[in-house]
């Protein structure tokens, strides 16, 4: 078993694959180029999204940083297209034979937030819903499972995280679909880390971050949901994805979380 406390080289050492969904831009190219200076020779760092020229772009500050270290390899997909998902992570875990790595790390990182316009209580089309939570949900879950069947042998490190939200437990007005996708996948991964001691599980919430995403959340219309960003940014709150994924690399290499944990950026939860 896995053990915390295994120190700064467990978790992204040599030989270490790495996959990040939603790699094209905003908090996935931060992460992208934080690890590039983490993942040590033999590694392999698999970035997702629909965007080639975002994860080109991706790929391209990744070399800059750490030029022929490691192997980059971008996948395009629409993960709210169920029917994509077998080539899709055919191509995501091509070559990953065992013992070509030591350490198995995914990210899932890639998110959207459905329709902003709507309440709770206006979602009436299935269709809608079901690509929503194909998108944020499904894909998370059937990626998981493949990721768990690909790296299945005991003497490879598994860590997985989670992009979570501050909604996934607090309730915030025009994000009922979002907010429910993030709760839901907070338990799945809880259930999981219960039932895979082996498996290192973490929940990070970025908090606010001055990315597309939190663009599109202050210009919903809504204005109690704008004042409350507008009061996030006069106290200073609204980060950039570079800070916020340092602090998640931090969390992963101190290894100090209890597998399953929801952490917040800024300690806000440990649940
Ligand atoms: N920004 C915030 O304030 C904030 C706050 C709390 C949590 N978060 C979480 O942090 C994570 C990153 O957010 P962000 O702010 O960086 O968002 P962003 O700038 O909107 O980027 C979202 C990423 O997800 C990918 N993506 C979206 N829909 C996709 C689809 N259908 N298929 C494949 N990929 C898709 C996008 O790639 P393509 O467009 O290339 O497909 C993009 O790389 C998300 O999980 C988000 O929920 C963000």
């Amino acid at each position: 078993m896995a053990s915390a406390g295994l120190g700064l080289s467990a978790v992204f050492g040599p030989a270490t694959f790495c996959a990040v969904t939603g790699g094209s831009r905003g908090l996935g190219r931060s992460i992208a180029v934080l690890l590039a200076e983490r993942l040590g020779e033999g590694s392999r760092l698999v970035l997702t999204g629909r965007s080639l020229q975002g994860l080109q772009e991706t790929k391209r500050q990744v070399e800059e940083k750490c030029p022929n270290q490691l192997e980059v390899k971008l996948v395009t997909a629409d993960m709210g297209d169920s029917t994509a998902y077998p080539a899709l992570f055919y191509d995501i875990f091509a070559d990953t034979g065992p013992g070509a790595f030591q350490n198995a790390l995914i990210i899932h990182n890639a998110a959207s937030l459905g329709d902003m316009g709507k309440k709770a209580a206006e979602h009436f089309d299935p269709e809608i819903l079901n690509k929503y939570y194909a998108t944020n949900l499904t894909s998370v879950i059937a990626l998981t499972a493949k990721f768990m069947e690909v790296f299945s042998g005991s003497n490879v490190r598994r860590t997985v995280v989670n992009i979570s939200s501050a909604v996934a437990v607090e309730p915030l007005r025009h994000h009922a679909l979002y907010s429910s996708g993030k709760a839901a996948r907070n338990m799945f991964f809880k259930v999981m880390a219960e039932e895979e001691p082996d498996v290192r599980v973490l929940s990070y919430s970025p908090g606010p971050m001055a990315t597309d995403m939190l663009q599109t959340v202050r210009s919903c219309g809504d204005k109690k949901v704008e004042d409350r960003f507008n009061a996030m940014e006069s106290k200073g709150l609204i980060l950039s994805p570079d800070a916020s994924a340092k602090h998640m690399c931090t969390l992963l290499e101190e290894d100090k979380f209890k597998s399953g944990a929801f952490l917040d950026v800024f300690g806000r939860f440990s649940l």
